[in-house]
């Protein structure tokens, strides 16, 4: 039975605050997210690293740039990233706005040169239609960046298990998946995976009671890069665990193959808990309620096959 607890996490639901964008707006921001003219010498969209068929994200340890060299941290998925109050590992970014521009510009990511870019577009007979029946204008930065978010704040995944739980439904969930959701709280991830992103809203060190991985792995800046204070060194943002089970590797270095493995790195590093391997199981099994479904199906994991 859904208590007065589970107010801390609370089901997906498209943000009332998006500006609402119209379908012809949203339309034009998915053919950018697919669009290789975007980037230097047309190689990479966004869903070149963000695959859609793959839960949003490009199931690496560490990507590639467009530069050939690996990206600075883990691929976080698109799926959801509308409903959360900061992005990126560090939190750098407010707004999907900028998060796009930032992707487009930046020379380690897809590396174009905005006069490129828009010249291309604006070559383009069917994007100049699209941007002048969207905007009235042509192709800018701005234009650009706003549809593409607001084609990414329409990838919200409703519907989990765990979704219909909360909203009511007591038999979606197996005892051994609430015995997990009851773990989770009583133990207090929680306390740091909660609201309607089941994250996405604190910062919080990694290695809050044992360095993850002690011993061998570097540490990183984390959001110190950000506010520019010594003590956000290995601070991160709190990832949201939504069709987390999809997203394999974990953290921030894709240090974690597995979504045991990530539970047990945890539960030592954020809780000082040794877990043994049966609540380790059921905490996995709870999280694995939280994949939603996208356009009426569920979310896919990379590799999964068509329906
Ligand atoms: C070369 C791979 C690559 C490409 C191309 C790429 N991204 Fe990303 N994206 C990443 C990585 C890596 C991160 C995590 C960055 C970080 O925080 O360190 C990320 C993070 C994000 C996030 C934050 C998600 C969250 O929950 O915080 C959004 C949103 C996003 N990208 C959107 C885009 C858009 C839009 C484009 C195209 C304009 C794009 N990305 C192109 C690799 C890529
Ligand atoms: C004190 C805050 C805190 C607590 C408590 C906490 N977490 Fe986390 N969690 C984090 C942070 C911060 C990260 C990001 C770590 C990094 O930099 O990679 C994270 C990452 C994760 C990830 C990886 C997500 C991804 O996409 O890579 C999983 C899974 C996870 N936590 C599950 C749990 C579980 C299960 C518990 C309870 C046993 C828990 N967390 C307790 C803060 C916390």
């Amino acid at each position: 039975m859904p208590s007065v607890a589970d107010g801390a996490i609370t089901p997906a639901v498209l943000p009332p605050w998006a500006p609402p964008a119209s379908p012809a707006e949203v339309a034009l921001g998915e053919k950018l997210f697919f669009e290789r003219r975007l980037s230097r010498d047309d190689r990479f969209a966004c869903s070149t690293c963000h695959d859609l068929d793959a839960a949003g994200t490009d199931s690496r340890t560490i990507g590639e740039g467009i530069d050939g060299k690996p990206l600075r941290r883990n691929t976080l998925t698109v799926f959801n990233a509308g409903l959360s109050a900061t992005l990126g590992w560090t939190g750098a970014f407010s707004s999907l706005e900028s998060q796009a521009m930032a992707s487009i510009a930046a020379p380690a990511i897809m590396g174009a040169d905005w006069r490129e870019v828009i010249a291309k577009l604006q070559g383009d007979a069917g994007y100049r239609a699209d941007f002048a029946a969207v905007y009235g204008a042509g192709p800018t930065p701005v234009t650009i960046a706003r549809a593409l978010a607001a084609f990414q704040r329409t990838l919200v995944t409703p519907g989990s298990r765990f979704d219909r739980y909360l909203e009511g439904e007591e038999t979606a969930l197996t005892p051994s998946e609430l015995a997990g959701y009851r773990l989770f709280r009583e133990i207090g991830c929680i306390s740091c995976h909660q609201g309607r992103n089941i994250g996405g809203n604190l910062f919080e060190q990694f290695g809050l009671f044992i360095a993850p991985g002690a011993g061998g792995k570097q540490d990183d800046p984390g959001r110190q890069e950000v506010t520019g204070r010594a003590a956000d060194r290995n601070v991160f943002r709190v990832p949201s665990l939504r069709n987390v089970a999809l997203t394999p590797p974990y953290f921030h270095d894709g240090s974690a193959e597995t979504l045991g493995r990530a539970v047990t790195v945890m539960a030592r590093t954020q809780l000082g808990r040794s877990l043994d391997p049966a609540d380790i199981d059921r905490i996995v099994q709870f999280l694995g309620t939280l994949t939603g479904e996208y356009q009426g199906r569920p979310l896919r994991a990379a590799g999964a096959p068509q329906e």
